[in-house]
């Protein structure tokens, strides 16, 4: 069976006309409206502050994904959110690992894994960020380096079945500099064999794998078509004012567009 395509909309603190209230508003009516594929699957992650106004407001058959998640299902920890109120919230996502939260929070290999276990305890499917950055690229560690971060995950988790793993490479985020298709086939055919390996046929089979970092509108088709590219995970793009409608478009139906 092949496996379902999956887009994910990372709408991350950007500056105003991003981020605020009325953008939110705009992006969710447009996806709304927007004629996607059915056949893909796609969630949004916006900030914490609108995981709820976006889910009252966006159409059912879309999911909502929050941007993290805590590694405890309750406690005295103020400002963190739990797996438990997340699913209470109607929200069946969470991101995990992104390199924003490995890099600038300093979250380890370890807590990324104690919170992917807490998330699946809690009920909520993850999609679990792994990439190299440009310094271990070049000094030919980027196997290795996304090995380290799925070993660290397999330690603490079994199944494997709610999971989209995100190949995201730091130096690719953000930055214009996407992955060539060469170079994220042959990592994603990496994770693909890994999962085969460590965790199982199905899981190789069945698991998404899905590639983040400057996806846009234009490198998204010929991306898509790499055998082991299972969808994205975009930041910047699914936030252009006006664009994001034809954005979604072009990933869902995974062919690529000028907009
Ligand atoms: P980008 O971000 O598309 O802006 O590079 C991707 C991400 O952070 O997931």
């Amino acid at each position: 069976m092949p496996r379902q395509f999956f887009v994910g909309g990372n709408f991350k603190m950007f500056d105003p006309p991003n981020g605020t209230i009325k953008s939110i508003t705009d992006i969710v009516h447009n996806l709304n409206g927007a004629p996607l594929d059915p056949k893909t699957e796609v969630v949004v992650a916006p900030p914490a502050l609108f995981i709820l106004l976006v889910r009252e407001h966006l159409k059912a058959e879309l999911e909502v994904c929050s941007q993290n998640v805590f590694d405890k299902p309750n406690g005295a920890f103020t400002g963190e959110i739990s797996a438990e109120q997340l699913t209470d919230s109607g929200i069946k996502w969470t991101l995990i690992g992104h390199s924003e939260r490995r890099v600038v929070m300093g979250e380890t290999d370890e807590f990324i894994a104690s919170k992917t276990k807490a998330a699946l305890d809690g009920s909520l499917s993850v999609i679990l960020c792994i990439g190299e950055t440009l310094e271990q690229r070049d000094s030919g560690r980027t196997i290795d380096v996304v090995t380290r971060q799925l070993n660290a995950v397999k330690a603490k988790i079994g199944d494997w079945s709610k999971i989209v793993v995100a190949y995201e490479p730091v130096w690719a985020i953000g930055t214009g500099k996407v992955a060539t298709t060469e170079q994220a086939q042959e990592v994603h055919k990496a994770i693909r064999e890994w999962l085969g390996k460590e965790v199982g046929k199905e899981a190789a089979e069945k698991t998404r794998v899905i590639y983040g970092g400057s996806v846009n509108e234009k490198n998204c088709g010929e991306l898509a078509r790499q055998d082991d590219v299972d969808g994205f995970l975009v930041g910047g793009a699914s936030l252009k004012p006006a664009c994001e409608f034809c954005l979604f478009l072009f990933f869902s139906a995974g062919t690529g567009g000028e907009c």
